[in-house]
């Protein structure tokens, strides 16, 4: 039997401690893997009296970094601490060390992953980070290696469970959205500040990773377009659902020939779209393939467990790797330089909320703005308000490029009829390709 490998844990809590069961709960089949037992050797935290939820040998609580990315025994650093700075530093570090790292940290990756892996090819060290997006779904390797002989055309992913959890609880309950965030941070599906939560900006950072990664790009943080579901209401929610409609925070990668779109916006599918129905704190990754058409990964996108799970797979496979002493050749770097989409080539149906004043020729009015830029509609509905001289009036529209639609809304808010838009939104259907 080989020696054992000695790991070092940056950070021991929510998934830290996973990671700490998995290995100890799971150690036949990992060592019937790699052929060696897997020993936690060091674990950096900042309080070492803290109570643990798992049983760890107190001796092997260190807040000094360097007694982990120092050590020469340890092979594989953990970075399950979270943070960016600081981290960054320590990785490189370890790096340089010639220790292999893992880690779940989306922030750091969405950042620096270019950077990281450079250094950690340079070293001949694996640099996996399969928890970072979706928590316990394996959906990189799935991208990487499942999707290796397609061509990914399009990708939407439920990535962030604090926002679905939300959504899901407005829409099932009629929840007040103030009051299910609370419950959401209760349960410990948020970041420890939620605006990036429902800001949008957590998803945005995996859809990054996600779109790098599956069109061979570097796919860059300012890339993403971001819009958070704060300003969704449970009128958009009540309106969505008359039309057919479920309403999600949706991160979507688009390819058509050479150029990609990436966004992160509440979205509305309809009903029958396969992640309408991801519910609750689940994350879900819906991924078109030229060749292989729809096929979707589901699964807890956080948590404890389901996290560690994807941490240990990569420590698995660093050293699948170190037996065939091929680590650090995994990462290759992008095919492909960036193109971006332009406004006029990102194509979608909108849903837009809008006060009118309930005069004659006001929806003429606000038709032809749409006519004058060959956007038609699908769907339409009109309500009378409480205030009789105003009417909601609800529109879904059939596709029209971002250009246009953004052109319209700036016309439409300066029309005098109008009272007030109340909200729009991106609608999902049609063609994948
Ligand atoms: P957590 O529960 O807050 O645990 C962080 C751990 O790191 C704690 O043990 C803490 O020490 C230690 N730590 C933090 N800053 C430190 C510092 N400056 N020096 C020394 N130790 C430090 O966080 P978590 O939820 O496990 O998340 C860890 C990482 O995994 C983050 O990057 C997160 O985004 C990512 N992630 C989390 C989930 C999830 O479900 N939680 C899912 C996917 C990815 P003490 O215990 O002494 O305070
Ligand atoms: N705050 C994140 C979420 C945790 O709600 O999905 C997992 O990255």
């Amino acid at each position: 039997m080989m020696k054992s490998i000695a790991v070092g844990l940056l950070g021991l809590g929510t998934v830290g401690s996973g990671v700490v069961t998995i290995l100890k709960n799971h150690q036949d089949k990992l060592m019937h893997q790699v052929g060696c037992p897997i020993e936690v050797k060091k674990v950096l935290v900042q309080d070492v009296h803290k109570h643990r939820t798992v049983e760890i040998d107190p001796s092997f609580l260190t807040t000094n970094a360097n007694e982990v990315i120092e050590d020469p025994e340890i092979d594989v650093v953990i970075e399950v601490m979270g943070g960016i700075e600081d981290t960054r530093q320590l990785v490189l570090q370890a790096l340089r060390n010639k220790k292999h790292v893992v880690t779940a940290n989306k922030d750091l990756m969405a950042l620096y992953g270019p950077e990281l892996l450079k250094v950690a090819s340079e070293n001949g060290c694996d640099l996996f980070y399969e928890a970072s997006v979706a928590g316990g779904i394996p959906i990189l390797r799935g991208l990487v290696d499942g999707f290796a002989s397609d061509r990914i055309i399009k990708m939407m992913g439920i990535v962030n469970g604090t926002t679905n959890f939300i959504l899901t609880k407005m829409s099932k309950f009629g929840s007040a959205y103030e009051e299910v965030l609370k419950e959401a941070q209760e349960l410990g599906y948020a970041e420890a500040d939620p605006t990036s939560d429902v800001e949008g900006l957590d998803a945005a950072r995996k859809m990054a990773i996600l779109a790098s990664l599956g069109y061979s790009m570097n796919i860059e943080l300012k890339d993403v377009r971001v819009q958070g579901i704060s300003s969704v209401t449970s009128d958009d929610i009540e309106y969505s659902k008359r039309l057919g409609y479920v309403v999600k925070l949706i991160g979507t990668a688009h390819r058509k020939g050479e150029k990609v779109e990436v966004s992160v916006q509440p979205t509305l599918l309809p009903e029958s779209h396969p992640l309408a129905g991801v519910n609750d704190e689940y994350n879900a990754v819906y991924v078109y393939g030229e060749a292989v058409g729809e096929t979707m990964f589901y699964g807890p996108g956080a948590g404890s467990l389901p996290t560690a799970t994807s941490i240990v797979s990569d420590l698995v496979a660093v050293m699948k790797n170190m037996r065939l002493g091929v680590n650090g050749l995994s990462s290759v770097s992008p095919q492909y330089e960036k193109k971006l989409k332009d406004d006029s080539e990102i194509f979608s149906k909108y849903f837009l909320r809008i006060h009118v004043k309930d005069q004659v020729g006001a929806f003429a009015k606000i038709t032809s703005l749409f006519s004058e830029r060959g956007v038609s509609f699908e769907k339409i509905l009109q309500l009378p308000l409480k205030n009789k001289n105003v009417a909601e009036i609800v529109l879904v529209t059939h596709e029209a490029s971002l250009r246009d639609y953004e052109e319209i809304l700036v016309q439409l808010r300066d029309l005098q009829i109008i009272q007030e838009v109340k909200s729009s939104y991106r609608v999902e259907g049609g063609n994948q390709g």
